[in-house]
Protein backbone atom coordinates (compact mmCIF):
# COMPACT_ATOMS: atom_id res chain seq x y z
CA UNK A 1 0.00 0.00 0.00
CA UNK A 2 3.06 2.33 0.96
CA UNK A 3 4.72 1.00 -2.35
CA UNK A 4 4.94 4.47 -4.08
CA UNK A 5 6.13 6.26 -1.48
CA UNK A 6 9.44 8.50 -2.14
CA UNK A 7 12.44 7.11 0.11
CA UNK A 8 15.01 9.26 1.54
CA UNK A 9 18.57 7.60 1.56
CA UNK A 10 19.17 4.66 3.53
CA UNK A 11 19.66 5.14 6.93
CA UNK A 12 21.74 1.82 7.37
CA UNK A 13 24.20 1.09 7.94
CA UNK A 14 23.82 2.58 11.50
CA UNK A 15 26.95 3.09 13.53
CA UNK A 16 26.88 3.79 17.21
CA UNK A 17 30.46 4.57 18.94
CA UNK A 18 31.14 5.18 22.49
CA UNK A 19 27.43 5.78 23.27
CA UNK A 20 27.38 6.60 27.07
CA UNK A 21 24.27 8.02 28.43
CA UNK A 22 24.20 9.31 32.39
CA UNK A 23 21.36 9.70 34.16
CA UNK A 24 21.47 11.52 37.83
CA UNK A 25 24.53 9.52 38.67
CA UNK A 26 23.47 6.61 37.20
CA UNK A 27 25.83 5.37 34.13
CA UNK A 28 22.19 3.75 32.15
CA UNK A 29 24.75 3.08 29.04
CA UNK A 30 28.42 2.83 29.20
CA UNK A 31 30.62 3.23 26.33
CA UNK A 32 28.47 1.09 23.53
CA UNK A 33 30.05 0.32 19.88
CA UNK A 34 27.82 -1.27 17.24
CA UNK A 35 27.16 -1.74 13.74
CA UNK A 36 23.91 -2.23 12.49
CA UNK A 37 23.47 -3.06 8.66
CA UNK A 38 21.01 -3.02 6.34
CA UNK A 39 17.68 -4.92 6.54
CA UNK A 40 18.53 -6.95 9.51
CA UNK A 41 15.99 -7.78 12.55
CA UNK A 42 18.07 -7.45 15.72
CA UNK A 43 17.19 -8.50 18.77
CA UNK A 44 18.45 -6.33 22.19
CA UNK A 45 18.71 -8.82 24.94
CA UNK A 46 19.22 -9.02 28.39
CA UNK A 47 17.77 -8.63 32.12
CA UNK A 48 15.67 -6.20 33.26
CA UNK A 49 17.57 -2.74 33.88
CA UNK A 50 20.31 -3.54 31.76
CA UNK A 51 19.66 -0.56 29.55
CA UNK A 52 17.52 -1.96 26.49
CA UNK A 53 15.06 0.61 26.69
CA UNK A 54 17.12 3.42 26.98
CA UNK A 55 19.09 2.41 23.92
CA UNK A 56 16.58 2.17 21.43
CA UNK A 57 15.46 5.92 23.01
CA UNK A 58 18.64 6.96 22.36
CA UNK A 59 18.91 5.74 18.57
CA UNK A 60 15.29 7.62 17.93
CA UNK A 61 17.49 10.88 19.59
CA UNK A 62 14.02 10.91 22.20
CA UNK A 63 17.15 11.10 24.98
CA UNK A 64 20.24 13.43 24.94
CA UNK A 65 23.41 11.52 25.23
CA UNK A 66 26.59 12.23 27.32
CA UNK A 67 28.98 11.14 24.59
CA UNK A 68 29.40 9.01 21.62
CA UNK A 69 27.96 9.06 17.92
CA UNK A 70 25.32 7.43 16.18
CA UNK A 71 25.50 7.77 12.40
CA UNK A 72 22.77 7.04 9.80
CA UNK A 73 24.60 6.02 7.14
CA UNK A 74 27.27 8.38 8.08
CA UNK A 75 24.98 11.18 8.88
CA UNK A 76 24.14 12.10 12.33
CA UNK A 77 20.22 12.38 13.42
CA UNK A 78 18.52 15.32 11.79
CA UNK A 79 14.58 15.85 11.18
CA UNK A 80 14.68 14.12 8.12
CA UNK A 81 16.24 11.02 9.78
CA UNK A 82 13.57 11.49 12.58
CA UNK A 83 10.65 10.83 9.82
CA UNK A 84 12.49 7.95 8.76
CA UNK A 85 12.05 5.92 12.36
CA UNK A 86 9.58 4.41 14.51
CA UNK A 87 9.32 3.40 18.00
CA UNK A 88 7.19 1.74 19.86
CA UNK A 89 6.98 1.86 23.56
CA UNK A 90 7.27 -0.46 26.26
CA UNK A 91 3.85 1.08 27.65
CA UNK A 92 1.75 2.44 24.51
CA UNK A 93 0.37 6.00 24.73
CA UNK A 94 -2.63 6.47 23.19
CA UNK A 95 -4.82 9.49 22.79
CA UNK A 96 -8.21 9.67 24.41
CA UNK A 97 -9.74 9.16 21.37
CA UNK A 98 -11.12 6.34 18.75
CA UNK A 99 -8.68 3.46 17.52
CA UNK A 100 -9.82 4.87 14.29
CA UNK A 101 -8.32 8.23 15.60
CA UNK A 102 -5.37 7.28 16.89
CA UNK A 103 -4.29 6.37 13.78
CA UNK A 104 -5.61 9.44 11.88
CA UNK A 105 -3.92 11.38 14.16
CA UNK A 106 -0.05 10.74 13.32
CA UNK A 107 -0.22 11.40 9.61
CA UNK A 108 0.60 14.48 8.62
CA UNK A 109 -1.07 16.44 6.04
CA UNK A 110 0.95 15.59 3.21
CA UNK A 111 0.91 11.93 3.50
CA UNK A 112 -2.44 11.62 4.87
CA UNK A 113 -3.84 8.11 3.46
CA UNK A 114 -7.12 7.10 3.25
CA UNK A 115 -9.63 6.05 5.68
CA UNK A 116 -9.18 2.76 3.50
CA UNK A 117 -5.58 2.22 4.35
CA UNK A 118 -6.08 3.16 8.20
CA UNK A 119 -8.76 0.25 7.99
CA UNK A 120 -6.56 -2.27 6.20
CA UNK A 121 -3.84 -1.44 8.76
CA UNK A 122 -6.13 -2.01 11.21
CA UNK A 123 -7.36 -5.22 9.81
CA UNK A 124 -3.41 -6.75 9.74
CA UNK A 125 -3.62 -5.80 13.95
CA UNK A 126 -6.70 -7.39 13.94
CA UNK A 127 -8.91 -4.33 15.20
CA UNK A 128 -10.79 -3.16 12.70
CA UNK A 129 -13.51 -4.18 14.65
CA UNK A 130 -12.26 -1.59 17.31
CA UNK A 131 -12.38 1.37 14.86
CA UNK A 132 -14.68 3.71 16.88
CA UNK A 133 -13.98 1.66 20.47
CA UNK A 134 -11.99 4.22 22.82
CA UNK A 135 -8.41 3.66 22.31
CA UNK A 136 -8.04 3.73 26.19
CA UNK A 137 -10.68 0.82 26.54
CA UNK A 138 -8.89 -1.68 24.44
CA UNK A 139 -6.69 -4.40 26.62
CA UNK A 140 -3.25 -4.24 26.88
CA UNK A 141 -2.87 -6.22 23.91
CA UNK A 142 -4.78 -4.81 21.53
CA UNK A 143 -3.15 -1.17 22.92
CA UNK A 144 0.02 -2.73 22.14
CA UNK A 145 -0.95 -4.09 18.61
CA UNK A 146 -2.60 -0.25 17.78
CA UNK A 147 0.78 1.63 18.83
CA UNK A 148 2.56 -1.04 15.80
CA UNK A 149 -0.52 -0.17 13.52
CA UNK A 150 0.07 3.80 14.25
CA UNK A 151 4.02 2.95 13.84
CA UNK A 152 3.64 1.50 10.53
CA UNK A 153 1.30 4.36 9.28
CA UNK A 154 4.09 6.24 8.63
CA UNK A 155 5.72 3.59 6.97
CA UNK A 156 9.20 4.33 8.44
CA UNK A 157 12.65 3.06 7.36
CA UNK A 158 13.96 1.78 10.88
CA UNK A 159 11.46 0.58 13.18
CA UNK A 160 12.28 0.07 16.89
CA UNK A 161 9.79 -2.05 18.78
CA UNK A 162 9.98 -2.36 22.76
CA UNK A 163 8.95 -5.53 23.62
CA UNK A 164 6.32 -5.54 21.16
CA UNK A 165 4.51 -8.70 22.31
CA UNK A 166 5.23 -9.09 25.66
CA UNK A 167 1.24 -8.22 26.29
CA UNK A 168 -0.04 -10.45 23.90
CA UNK A 169 -1.82 -14.47 23.77
CA UNK A 170 -0.29 -16.59 20.69
CA UNK A 171 -2.76 -15.63 18.08
CA UNK A 172 -1.65 -12.34 18.13
CA UNK A 173 1.97 -13.02 18.33
CA UNK A 174 1.75 -15.49 15.65
CA UNK A 175 0.24 -12.06 13.73
CA UNK A 176 2.79 -9.67 15.06
CA UNK A 177 5.34 -11.41 14.48
CA UNK A 178 4.49 -12.52 10.75
CA UNK A 179 4.27 -8.60 10.46
CA UNK A 180 7.58 -7.67 11.76
CA UNK A 181 9.22 -10.30 9.12
CA UNK A 182 7.08 -9.39 6.28
CA UNK A 183 8.14 -5.79 6.95
CA UNK A 184 11.96 -6.66 7.28
CA UNK A 185 11.37 -8.41 4.14
CA UNK A 186 10.38 -5.40 2.59
CA UNK A 187 13.28 -3.34 3.35
CA UNK A 188 13.06 -2.00 6.89
CA UNK A 189 15.82 -2.37 9.43
CA UNK A 190 14.20 -3.55 12.95
CA UNK A 191 15.33 -3.26 16.42
CA UNK A 192 13.39 -4.95 18.76
CA UNK A 193 13.59 -6.00 22.52
CA UNK A 194 11.88 -8.88 24.04
CA UNK A 195 12.47 -11.78 26.83
CA UNK A 196 10.95 -14.16 24.83
CA UNK A 197 13.71 -16.37 23.79
CA UNK A 198 11.81 -18.26 21.45
CA UNK A 199 10.89 -15.31 19.82
CA UNK A 200 14.47 -13.87 19.61
CA UNK A 201 15.71 -17.19 17.82
CA UNK A 202 12.46 -17.08 15.19
CA UNK A 203 13.25 -13.77 14.54
CA UNK A 204 16.52 -12.24 15.13
CA UNK A 205 19.56 -12.55 12.63
CA UNK A 206 21.86 -10.92 15.27
CA UNK A 207 21.89 -10.66 18.74
CA UNK A 208 22.80 -7.60 21.06
CA UNK A 209 23.14 -8.76 24.69
CA UNK A 210 23.03 -5.97 27.19
CA UNK A 211 23.78 -6.58 30.89
CA UNK A 212 24.08 -3.63 33.10
CA UNK A 213 24.61 -0.55 30.68
CA UNK A 214 27.01 -1.98 28.43
CA UNK A 215 26.99 -4.45 25.11
CA UNK A 216 28.59 -7.73 25.91
CA UNK A 217 27.83 -9.39 22.89
CA UNK A 218 27.01 -8.51 19.09
CA UNK A 219 26.11 -11.95 17.52
CA UNK A 220 24.76 -13.81 14.59
CA UNK A 221 21.67 -14.78 16.21
CA UNK A 222 22.48 -18.93 15.27
CA UNK A 223 25.81 -18.50 17.00
CA UNK A 224 24.44 -17.00 20.20
CA UNK A 225 21.86 -19.64 20.72
CA UNK A 226 24.70 -21.98 20.27
CA UNK A 227 27.36 -20.83 22.40
CA UNK A 228 27.11 -17.38 23.70
CA UNK A 229 30.59 -15.41 23.97
CA UNK A 230 30.37 -14.34 27.82
CA UNK A 231 29.40 -16.28 30.45
CA UNK A 232 26.30 -13.88 31.48
CA UNK A 233 24.89 -14.75 28.17
CA UNK A 234 24.82 -18.34 28.84
CA UNK A 235 23.22 -17.44 31.90
CA UNK A 236 20.48 -14.98 30.67
CA UNK A 237 19.40 -17.82 28.45
CA UNK A 238 19.49 -20.23 31.30
CA UNK A 239 17.13 -18.36 33.89
CA UNK A 240 19.87 -17.89 35.91
CA UNK A 241 20.13 -14.13 37.96
CA UNK A 242 23.02 -11.84 36.38
CA UNK A 243 25.11 -10.66 39.85
N1 LIG B 1 14.66 8.78 34.11
C1 LIG B 1 15.50 7.93 34.70
N2 LIG B 1 16.37 8.36 35.64
C2 LIG B 1 17.23 7.51 36.22
N3 LIG B 1 17.33 6.20 35.90
C3 LIG B 1 16.51 5.74 34.97
C4 LIG B 1 15.55 6.56 34.31
N4 LIG B 1 14.87 5.81 33.43
C5 LIG B 1 15.40 4.57 33.54
N5 LIG B 1 16.36 4.52 34.44
C6 LIG B 1 17.19 3.35 34.79
O1 LIG B 1 17.91 2.97 33.64
C7 LIG B 1 18.17 1.57 33.68
C8 LIG B 1 17.87 0.98 32.32
O2 LIG B 1 16.48 1.07 32.10
P1 LIG B 1 15.80 0.43 30.83
O3 LIG B 1 14.37 0.85 30.88
O4 LIG B 1 16.57 0.77 29.62
O5 LIG B 1 15.96 -1.13 31.14
P2 LIG B 1 15.52 -2.36 30.24
O6 LIG B 1 16.75 -3.11 29.87
O7 LIG B 1 14.65 -1.90 29.15
O8 LIG B 1 14.71 -3.26 31.28
P3 LIG B 1 13.34 -4.09 31.13
O9 LIG B 1 13.73 -5.45 30.63
O10 LIG B 1 12.82 -4.16 32.52
O11 LIG B 1 12.42 -3.35 30.22
C9 LIG B 1 17.32 1.01 34.81
O12 LIG B 1 18.17 0.70 35.89
C10 LIG B 1 16.38 2.14 35.16
O13 LIG B 1 16.08 2.14 36.53
MG1 LIG C 1 12.69 -2.08 28.74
Amino acid sequence: MFENKKKSKSLTPIVISNLSLLLGKTKILNKIKCKIYNESIVAVLGPNGAGKSMFLKTINGLIGIESGKINFNSREINDNIRKEIALVFQKPTLLRRSVFENMQFVLEKKNKLSNLEIMKLLQRVGLDTFKDKPARLLSGGEQQRLSLARALLINPSLLLLDEPTANLDPYSLNLIEEIILDENKKGKTIILTTHDMGQAKRLAKEILFFNKGKLLEQTNAINFFKKPKTNEAQSYINGKILL
